[in-house]
């Protein structure tokens, strides 16, 4: 589906440090164990492609990913943690607005929602952030393996009503699996035809 390499080409602390804008973006955001790596790995068909750039409790970064030559997926730390201490939330908070206001190739961004749980006060924020920035999200549920076929039409309806007061929102969402790859392959496809 994409044409060239998929890997890890850098993490980026500061706006200067993106690379050129040579091509279409896409970037998952969602707050911590959401299961933001384990997707990406699944997406990629990649084991530790996420994990391996991965390192907690360092500065966190805009981590970029080539899906072949066409598309960058960019990895957003995981918001939502408790003990981040407040400058590095501060300073995470404003890279975060300057990338989601400034970087003109940025197509669309995913939002990832832990299926168990739903739409949670911490995700309004990003939400909001994105309105306001005109980046269209759409929502990807997480880890639909862990409940069960009625529970995810709740959670779907849930997320359905929460986006409705978010002029960004994409109305199409996604349920997805690492565990099992439901959904996988439909989250690809949609990636491969943003351009
Ligand atoms: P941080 O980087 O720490 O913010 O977390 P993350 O959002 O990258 O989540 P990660 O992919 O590390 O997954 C968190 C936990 O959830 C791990 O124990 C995963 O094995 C588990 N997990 C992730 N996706 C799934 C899934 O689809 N199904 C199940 N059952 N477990 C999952
Ligand atoms: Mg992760």
């Amino acid at each position: 589906l994409f044409a060239g390499p998929v890997e890890f080409l850098k993490g980026v602390v500061a706006m200067q440090g993106l690379p050129s804008a040579d091509r279409a973006e896409v970037c998952f955001a969602g707050r911590s164990n959401v299961g933001k790596s384990s997707l990406i790995n699944t997406l990629t068909g990649r084991k530790a492609l996420a994990r391996a750039s991965n390192t907690p409790g360092r500065t966190q970064e805009v981590n970029y990913f080539t899906l072949g030559e066409s598309h960058y997926l960019v990895d957003l730390p995981g918001y939502g943690y408790a003990e981040a201490p407040v400058a590095v939330v501060a300073k995470w908070q404003a890279l975060l607005k300057s990338y989601l206001q400034g970087r003109s190739t940025l197509r669309r961004a995913f939002v990832l929602i832990d299926a168990r749980h739903g739409v949670k006060a911490v995700d309004e924020e990003i939400l909001t952030l994105l309105d306001k920035s005109a980046v269209t999200f759409q929502a990807v549920l997480t880890k639909a393996d862990k409940i069960g076929a009625r529970d995810r039409d709740k959670v779907l309806e849930q997320v359905r009503a929460a986006l409705q007061k978010h002029p960004a929102a994409y109305p199409e969402l996604v349920m997805t699996s690492s565990e099992t790859g439901d959904g996988i392959a439909t989250l690809r496809a949609i990636i491969a035809g943003i351009s």
